[in-house]
This record gives C-alpha cells, structure tokens and sequence, in this order.
C-alpha cells in the first residue's frame, strides 16, 4: 500500500495476473471494516483485496490471492465482482449505471447520494418537495404508516436482507441487491433472500440479515418494529448502533413482568441481549453482529451439532470448567428445579 498527498493505492494482481497500482477511489465502512473500491478503463467499480478491520486494528485479505486466483469469478478484479452489479444498490441511494455486454462497457454510474440517505427509505421525494397543504403526506412515504407490519419493515429489509434479485439486470448478472423495489412496494416479489446460517440451518452466520431474523421472532407477529428499537434519524455516534435505550433496559420498557424466577433467575444482572440476542454473526470478526431473532441459542445445540455452532451461555461463559456439555446440564437443571435470585 502506498500514498501521495492525500491519495491512496494499492499495488496487486490484477486480471492479467500482473502487478498494478490501483487508486481508492471510493471507501465504504467505518463501524466494522472498510473496503476501497477503484475504477478500471472500463468504467467497471471493483473492491480492492484489502479490508481493515475497525475493531482489531488490522489489515484482512478479502477476495485476494490468499483464497482466489484471477478468472475464479471469485477474484476481486473478476467481472463476476463489480462493485456496480454487486454492491452500491445498499451502500448508495439512487444508483444508476448503464452496461454493455457487448464490449463490457459501464458508463454513467452515480447515485443521488452517498450511503444510505432519505429516499432510501422515504421513496422518491420530487413531488414531495413540491407539493403544498394534504398533497404534502400523499407524496411521501412514512414507513410507520405501512398498515402491514411485514411490509413496513421490508424498507429496512430492502439492505437487511442478504440474497439476490429475481431479475438478471440488462439480462447479464442479477445483483446482490433488489431490483425494482420502492418503500412500501412488496420486497418479496423482487428478491430472493439466501442467508448464511449456523449448521442448525436457523440462526445467522452472516451480516446483514437482521430482517430475516426479526420475521422468525414474536416480534414481528405482534408488529415490534424495528424502529420501535432503533433510531433512524440520528446521527454519529449517540448510542452504540443507535438503540433508544442502552441494553436491557430498552427490552425491560415493554418487558416489565419478567419473572425473576427459572431461567430469569440465574443472573444479578439478568442482561436481556446476552441470552436472547446472541453475538452468532460476523461482518468484519466473528461474533461481531446480534442474532435478531430474539431467541436463545441453546447450549445443548453446541453438543449436538459441534464447535461450529455458538450457543448463548458460553458467549460468557468461557471458562474450562464451562463446557456446552455443562451449560446444558446446568440449564436443564434450572428449567426443571428453577433457581431465584433476590433482586
Ligand atoms: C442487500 C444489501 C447489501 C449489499 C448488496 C451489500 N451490503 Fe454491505 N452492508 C449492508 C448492511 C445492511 C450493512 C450493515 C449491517 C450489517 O453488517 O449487518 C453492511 C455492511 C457493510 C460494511 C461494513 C460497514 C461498516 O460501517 O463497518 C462494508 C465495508 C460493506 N457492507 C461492504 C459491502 C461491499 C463491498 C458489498 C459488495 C460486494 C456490499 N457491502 C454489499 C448491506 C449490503
Ligand atoms: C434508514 C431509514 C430512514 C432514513 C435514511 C430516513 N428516514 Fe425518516 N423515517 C424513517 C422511519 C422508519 C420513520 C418512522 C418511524 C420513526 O420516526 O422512526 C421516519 C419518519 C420520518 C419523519 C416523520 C414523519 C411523521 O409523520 O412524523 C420525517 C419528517 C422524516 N422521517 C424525514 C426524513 C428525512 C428528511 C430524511 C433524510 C435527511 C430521512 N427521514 C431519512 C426512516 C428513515
Ligand atoms: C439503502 C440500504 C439501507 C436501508 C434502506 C436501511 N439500512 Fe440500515 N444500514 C445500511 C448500511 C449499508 C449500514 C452500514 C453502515 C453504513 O455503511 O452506512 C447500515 C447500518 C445500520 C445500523 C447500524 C448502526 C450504524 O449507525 O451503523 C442500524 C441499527 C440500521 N442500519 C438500522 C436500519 C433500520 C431500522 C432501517 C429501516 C428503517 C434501515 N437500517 C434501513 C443499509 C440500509
Ligand atoms: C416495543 C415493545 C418491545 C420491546 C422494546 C421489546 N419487546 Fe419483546 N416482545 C414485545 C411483544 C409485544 C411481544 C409479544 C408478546 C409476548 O410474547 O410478550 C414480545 C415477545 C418477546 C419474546 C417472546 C417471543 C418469541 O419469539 O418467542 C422474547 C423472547 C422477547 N420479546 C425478547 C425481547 C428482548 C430480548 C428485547 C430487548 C432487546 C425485547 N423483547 C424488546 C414487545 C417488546
Ligand atoms: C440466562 C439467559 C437469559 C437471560 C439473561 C434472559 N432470558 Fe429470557 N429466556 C431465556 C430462555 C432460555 C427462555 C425460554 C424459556 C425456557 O427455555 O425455559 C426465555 C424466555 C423469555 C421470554 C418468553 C417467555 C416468557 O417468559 O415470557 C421472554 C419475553 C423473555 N425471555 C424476555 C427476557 C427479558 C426481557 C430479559 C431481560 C430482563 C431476559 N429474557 C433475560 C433466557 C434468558
Ligand atoms: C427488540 C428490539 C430490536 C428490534 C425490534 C430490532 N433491533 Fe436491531 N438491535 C437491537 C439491539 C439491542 C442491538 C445491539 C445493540 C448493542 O450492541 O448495544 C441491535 C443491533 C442492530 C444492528 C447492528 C448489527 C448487529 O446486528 O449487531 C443492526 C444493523 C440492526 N440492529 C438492525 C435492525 C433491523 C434492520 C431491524 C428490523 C428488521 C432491527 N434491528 C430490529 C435491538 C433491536
Ligand atoms: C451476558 C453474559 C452472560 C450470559 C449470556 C450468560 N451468563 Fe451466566 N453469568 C454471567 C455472569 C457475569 C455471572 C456471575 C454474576 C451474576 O450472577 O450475574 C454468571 C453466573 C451464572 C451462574 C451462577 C454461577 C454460580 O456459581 O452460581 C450460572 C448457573 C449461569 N451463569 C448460567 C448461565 C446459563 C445456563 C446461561 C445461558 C442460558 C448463561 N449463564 C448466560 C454472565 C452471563
């Protein structure tokens, strides 16, 4: 890696299995991990090898040749990996790009704005910004309006949801992102999810599936929202991932009759996130992203299925006399005795 004045390169393998110098032209990430995306002749985006993770303070490789070689389809340069067909349709509102097969042309990319912005989540605002007196509300978007609860949430699902679009865009790749879909419109329809879940085919492996989660819990039967839990319009750092109150106190607002009894008896500090929350995903280190679908991983499922699979007690619970095998038996044990902590 190198840099003059304020630009920044990264010197690699590029498609011709040649070492070039390639400028970071774009960054994305400062919570987890960066990326650094830069342009070819072509006009093609692609994300360079070389990731940063926020929390070790470390370089990664990512799509490099530790795991891939050119012409893969996996290698960062490949055509398989543009950051056009791939990416900017979460990390940007409004993107627009024209490509032609034919000579493998990208012209006209841009987005309205960068990361995620009002439309995003709003709709389109032209007639908005226009419009006077009842026209104001009829020409917007307010997601906590959407009658149907699942449809509602489908606006923070259009980004929180990993999988692919129905439709092959200009009938070459399909994208990694929805095609076609607006807040309120039906995600379902445009966008086949494909999350990466742990062996019991149930909890999240991977990042950026926080809707798929939430559809499985009580929450969303009973319309929870998720920004019930979140903020969504603040910004910077006013909380950690901007929750309206720090903890379990945000879950203890509506949970006020948990019994402090059985399971909720185990703990002093009873904290709700820890068992009902489970860190089981990874975007930049494992453990680094909540389960959402607000169920406890079971540390019986650790011995039936392997290491491979976390459980919500051993999170802590990390000793060696704290095998899964214990936490189990301990947990069975609780469930069938009970146990009460004075409070
Ligand atoms: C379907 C939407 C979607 C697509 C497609 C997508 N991402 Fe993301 N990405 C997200 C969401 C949502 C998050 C934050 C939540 C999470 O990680 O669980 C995220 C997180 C990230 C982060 C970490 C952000 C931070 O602040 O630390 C980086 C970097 C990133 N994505 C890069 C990429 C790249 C590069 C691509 C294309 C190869 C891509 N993403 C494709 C939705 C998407
Ligand atoms: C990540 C999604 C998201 C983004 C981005 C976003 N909003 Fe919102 N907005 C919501 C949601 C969800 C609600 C309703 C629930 C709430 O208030 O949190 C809302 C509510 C509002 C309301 C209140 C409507 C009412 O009837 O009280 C206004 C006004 C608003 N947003 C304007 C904006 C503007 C302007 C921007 C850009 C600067 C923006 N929003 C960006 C999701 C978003
Ligand atoms: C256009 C895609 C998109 C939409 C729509 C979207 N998100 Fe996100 N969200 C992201 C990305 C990407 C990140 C990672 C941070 C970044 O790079 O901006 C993120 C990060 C977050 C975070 C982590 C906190 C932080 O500051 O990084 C929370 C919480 C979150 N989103 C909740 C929501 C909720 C709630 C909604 C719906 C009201 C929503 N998002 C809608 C793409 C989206
Ligand atoms: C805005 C109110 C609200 C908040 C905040 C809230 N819950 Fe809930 N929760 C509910 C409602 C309503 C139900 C459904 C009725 C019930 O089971 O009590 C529910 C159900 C549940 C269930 C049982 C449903 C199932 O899927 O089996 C669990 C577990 C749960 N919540 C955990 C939590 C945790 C953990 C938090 C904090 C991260 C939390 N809740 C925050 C309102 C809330
Ligand atoms: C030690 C882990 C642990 C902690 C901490 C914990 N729970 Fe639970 N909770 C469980 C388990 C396990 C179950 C499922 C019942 C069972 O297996 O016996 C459960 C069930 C629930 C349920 C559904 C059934 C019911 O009792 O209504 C709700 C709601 C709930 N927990 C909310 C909370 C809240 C809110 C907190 C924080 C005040 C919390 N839990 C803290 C382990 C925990
Ligand atoms: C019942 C409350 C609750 C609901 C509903 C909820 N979240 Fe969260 N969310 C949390 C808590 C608590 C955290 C972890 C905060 C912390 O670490 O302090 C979190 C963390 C996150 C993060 C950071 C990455 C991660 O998963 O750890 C994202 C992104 C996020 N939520 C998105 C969403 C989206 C999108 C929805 C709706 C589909 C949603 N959340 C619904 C409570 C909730
Ligand atoms: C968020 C971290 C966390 C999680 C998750 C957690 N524990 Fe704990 N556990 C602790 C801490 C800290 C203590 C000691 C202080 C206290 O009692 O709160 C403790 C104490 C205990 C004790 C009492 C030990 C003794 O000597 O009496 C038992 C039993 C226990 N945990 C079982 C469990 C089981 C079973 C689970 C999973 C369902 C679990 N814990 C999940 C942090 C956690």
């Amino acid at each position: 890696m190198s840099r003059k004045g304020d630009e920044f390169f990264i010197t690699t393998m590029g498609p011709d299995n040649k070492e070039h110098t390639y400028k970071a032209k774009y960054l994305i990430g400062s919570v987890w991990k960066q990326r650094y995306v830069t342009e070819f002749k072509n006009g093609s985006l692609h994300i360079l090898p070389v990731q940063w993770n926020v929390k070790t303070q470390e370089w990664v490789d990512y799509h490099g040749l530790k795991k891939y070689k050119p012409g893969s389809g996996k290698y960062w340069s490949d055509k398989q990996r543009t950051y056009q067909f791939k990416c900017t349709g979460c990390h940007n509102t409004g993107s627009e790009f024209q490509y032609d097969a034919a000579t493998d042309t990208f012209t006209g990319t841009k987005w309205s704005d960068k990361g995620v912005a009002c439309e995003a989540c709003h709709g389109p605002g032209s007639n908005h910004i226009i419009a006077e007196g009842d026209d104001l509300s009829k020409t917007i978007v307010n997601p906590a309006k959407i009658y149907d609860p699942n449809r509602a949430a489908m606006v923070c699902g259009q980004c929180h949801t990993r999988g692919s679009s129905v439709k092959k865009l200009f009938g070459v790749q399909k994208t990694g992102y929805p095609l076609d879909y607006k807040p309120g419109g039906q995600l379902n329809f445009v966008y086949d999810p494909k999350p990466g879940l742990l062996p019991d085919d149930e909890f999240s492996r991977q990042h950026h599936q926080q809707y798929l989660d939430w559809k499985k819990s009580g929450h969303e039967a009973t319309g929870v929202m998720c920004w019930d839990c979140h903020y969504t319009h603040r910004q910077g750092a006013s909380n950690k991932y901007q929750t309206k109150l720090p903890g379990s106190l945000l879950c203890k607002n509506c949970h006020v009759d948990i019994e402090k009894a059985g399971v909720h008896g185990i703990h002093s500090t009873n904290n709700c996130i820890g068992c009902h929350m489970p860190t089981t995903a990874k975007s930049a280190t494992p453990g680094d992203i909540h389960s959402h679908s607000f169920q406890v991983l079971d540390p019986a499922k650790t011995v039936e299925l392997g290491a491979k699979e976390p459980n919500s007690c051993n999170l802590c619970h990390y000793h060696k006399d704290d095998k899964p095998a214990d936490m189990a038996k301990i947990l069975d044990e609780i469930r069938k005795k009970g146990r009460t902590i004075k409070r």
